[in-house]
């Protein structure tokens, strides 16, 4: 009977649980199946609406597609010419914009040659389609950004560049971000001090990498963002001295703590932790390491669930970013007042060229005590901040990148004026009038496909 009872209660709580994973409705939400005039859905429970048509742009089928490949990934829509969608916003805010790639051949289309840009409200968020290759040629690949909106529309532009004349995409994404999951401050950690960094929410955000740290990966079906979050082990630089754990219970989150929007069950129910098994502390550190592209600031946010410890002041540990001490004697239960109580932490760092890696490490401290838990992590986020240039992707801003489609003369000699020309636009509010009014009498074909809310529904 008490059995019983106990598996009742268990299978109530499980489906309050995937219930209260599902709540979160965004007012913006815009899943568009590229390329297609037919609606799909991807996951079972993520309907993608049909693609607004134009006689601009060219729908294609991979008339071979991959065994068990969603059926999003079967159509492009192929952009010849600079392309706008236009995306009428509800909520002002924080908005994920992903774009999903998966290269194929079709009717004598070979998506591997594409070359673009993409510009997405005046940031150029991507500009070297190369570096997916041959990577989405197999596997599709999906790029995330968090974009603030502030205003009534939000714009999408593909550039396919002058060579290729050949841009595509599968499918996109427009969705409202919860209020809580790009905060306003972080702290800036350079030099070993910590100063505020205000405006972070701002800032045009590329997710670089999400991951769930000692658990398997949690599908975007788990997530009540529709995120991926992949293992740590490629990131981690040594095993030796930490193990994985996992917790079986229920995950308190709390107000003035992560919510489950910031981080779902699954990635905080799993941990990487430093153990101390007899009378002495372990003198290790468990480090990760990212590539990164340097020159560009890049915001760390670490994830922490005290789910291992068997009581409360227990767990005592130093965090570092980039060998940078960010917390000394971090003491969770202090912070949260509970065990298995989440808990985040935003560090904004610069992203150094000669190193081309971020690091984070976890260690004992010196309150740290014997025969306990003595450091844990249980995820880490590294996203990419725009530069000056508002890029995330070279040092080309985004009325260059428009201007120079028609320059027809030496691009080679434009492209390196690039630099000072993006310095100037941001400096001189007049020379940006101008170049503007001059770009708005040019003949690229403007708004082929503007998606009203009606014809996205449809
Ligand atoms: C398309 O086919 C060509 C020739 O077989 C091949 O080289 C290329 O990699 C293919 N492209 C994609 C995206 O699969
Ligand atoms: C684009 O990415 C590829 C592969 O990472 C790299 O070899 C190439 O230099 C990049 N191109 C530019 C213009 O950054
Ligand atoms: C979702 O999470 C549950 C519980 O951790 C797991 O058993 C299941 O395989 C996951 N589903 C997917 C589609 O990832
Ligand atoms: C504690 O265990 C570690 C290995 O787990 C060992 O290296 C160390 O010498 C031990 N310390 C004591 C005091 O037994
Ligand atoms: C842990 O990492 C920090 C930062 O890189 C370093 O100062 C410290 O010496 C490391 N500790 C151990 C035991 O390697
Ligand atoms: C990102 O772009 C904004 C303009 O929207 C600018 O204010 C900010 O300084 C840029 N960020 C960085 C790190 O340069």
């Amino acid at each position: 009977m008490k059995n019983h009872l106990f598996s009742l209660l268990f299978i109530l709580s499980f489906s309050t649980l995937t219930v209260f994973s599902h709540l979160f409705s965004p007012p913006d939400n815009y899943l568009i199946n590229s390329g297609s005039t037919l609606p799909t859905t991807l996951h079972q429970n993520r309907p993608f609406t049909a693609d607004s048509t134009s006689s601009h742009t060219l729908f294609i089928n991979n008339q071979n597609p991959l065994p068990n490949l969603p059926s999003i990934y079967h159509t492009a829509r192929v952009f010849t010419k600079p392309t706008k969608y236009s995306f009428p916003i509800k909520d002002k805010g924080t908005h994920f914009v992903r774009f999903h790639f998966h290269a194929f051949n079709s009717s004598n289309l070979d998506l591997g040659r594409a070359q673009f840009q993409i510009l997405v409200d005046g940031y150029v968020v991507f500009s070297n389609f190369t570096r997916f290759l041959p990577d989405c040629q197999t596997n599709p690949r999906v790029v995330e950004y968090l974009i603030w909106v502030d205003s009534e529309k939000l714009s999408i532009v593909f550039v396919p560049n002058e060579d290729s004349k050949l841009a595509f995409v599968n499918a996109i994404e427009v969705i409202s971000a919860p209020k809580d999951l790009v905060p306003e401050t972080a702290q800036y950690l350079s030099s070993g001090n910590l100063k505020s960094f205000d405006g972070l929410n701002n800032q045009a955000l590329e997710v670089v990498y999400r991951v769930t740290v000692g658990g398997p990966k949690v599908t975007p079906f788990n997530d009540s963002l529709w995120r991926t979050w992949v293992p740590d082990d490629q990131f981690l630089k040594s095993s030796v001295g930490s193990e994985k754990y996992y917790f079986g219970g229920r995950i308190n989150y709390w107000v003035g703590g992560a919510s489950r929007e910031v981080g779902p069950d699954n990635v905080y129910n799993t941990a990487r932790l430093i153990r101390s098994k007899n009378d002495s502390v372990p003198n290790v550190n468990m480090t990760w390491v990212f590539p990164i592209v340097g020159g560009y600031k890049y915001l760390v946010r670490l994830h922490f669930c005290d789910i291992a410890s068997i009581s409360m002041r227990l767990l005592y540990f130093n965090v570092y970013v980039n060998g940078q001490l960010a917390f000394e004697d971090l003491d969770l239960s202090l912070v949260t007042n509970s065990l298995a109580a989440p808990f985040y932490a935003d560090f904004v760092v610069d992203g150094d060229v000669s190193i081309g890696a971020l690091s984070v490490s976890i260690g004992p401290s010196k309150s740290s005590l014997p025969h306990v838990i003595d450091g844990m992590l249980n995820a880490v986020e590294v996203m990419k901040l725009n530069n000056t240039h508002k890029s995330l992707d070279g040092d080309v801003c985004a009325d260059f990148v428009l201007k120079s489609r028609r320059s027809r003369g030496n691009t080679g000699i434009f492209l390196t004026l690039v630099a000072a020309v993006c310095i100037v636009l941001s400096l001189s509010i007049v020379i940006r009038r101008r170049i503007i009014e001059s770009r708005e009498s040019v003949s690229w074909s403007r708004l082929p496909v503007n998606l009203s809310e009606n014809n996205v529904k449809g």
